[in-house]
């Protein structure tokens, strides 16, 4: 099951991916995906992501001269583009060099999780901010949608947006969450239209503590409340 995180900037979009990752990957294998040009998933889980998809694209320019199709050649490194972590594989986009387009390393992507995702029985994808990959068409067959928003009046009109070009990109049919992150103690909160789920996760001191100090996120250390707005986010997931 492919789940793609969405949202405006800074709203906690790698924060709840790396969470996701770490909670499914208690049960089963998760392939974790930092489509993200700004990577800062690998930090979160507490890996060294030392090789990104964009650096095979530059290995892929000469690989083939060996007599090994092209293709393969670019699989294999795309698998050793993988980070093992407990419980999850990470695999890490990357920005093209320079000047680089991204249409190759975004279509290189799109292919990966087609060849890949069969294999994993969760694929968590952290994009960058706003809704480039999908309305790109690059998360082929995503299942879920989670929208992260913070409390506020305009991220939430954002997230609305979001969720309306999402149904115009063909995504209406596609189970959607609306996480609404970083709550203090806010009244009600009206989810927009076509959001999906309402799912309220607390502000927790804890995890802008592990930011701040460069510590990956640690599910023991997070809040009992957090951990159940995390369940509540997986229900509403897996929910049929
Ligand atoms: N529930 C929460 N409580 C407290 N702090 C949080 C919570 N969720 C996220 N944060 C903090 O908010 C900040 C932004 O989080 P994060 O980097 O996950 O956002 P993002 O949406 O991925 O940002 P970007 O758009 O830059 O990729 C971080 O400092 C993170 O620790
Ligand atoms: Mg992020």
């Amino acid at each position: 099951m492919m789940i793609a995180i969405a949202g405006k900037g800074g709203v906690g979009k790698s924060t709840v991916a790396t969470m996701l990752t770490l909670a499914l990957g208690k049960e089963s294998l998760v392939l974790a995906v930092d489509a993200d040009p700004n990577p800062t998933l690998a930090e979160k889980l507490g890996m060294d992501a030392r090789t990104t998809l964009a650096q095979v694209r530059e290995g892929s320019r000469e690989a083939g001269a060996d007599g090994v199709p092209k293709h393969e050649a670019v699989a294999l490194r795309t698998r050793m583009a993988l980070e093992e972590g407990e419980g999850f594989d990470l695999l890490t986009m990357g920005r093209p060099e320079g000047r680089g387009c991204y249409c190759y390393i975004n279509n290189v992507l799109k292919g990966t999780l087609e060849d890949m995702s069969d294999r994993y029985p969760w694929v968590v994808v952290d994009n960058e901010a706003g809704m480039e990959h999908l309305s790109r068409g690059l998360l082929p067959s995503v299942d879920a949608l989670v929208i992260v928003s913070d409390a506020t009046p305009a991220g939430l009109r954002t997230a609305g947006r979001i969720a309306e070009l999402a149904d115009e990109l063909g995504l209406d049919g596609v189970k959607r969450v609306m996480l609404v992150n970083r709550i203090r103690g806010q009244g009600e909160i009206s989810s927009p239209r076509s959001a999906g789920v309402l799912v309220l996760m607390p502000a927790d001191p804890e995890l802008e503590i592990m930011d701040m100090e460069g510590e990956p996120v640690q599910l023991d250390r997070i809040s009992t409340a957090t951990r159940a707005a995390l369940g509540r986010l997986i229900a509403s997931i897996r929910d049929p």
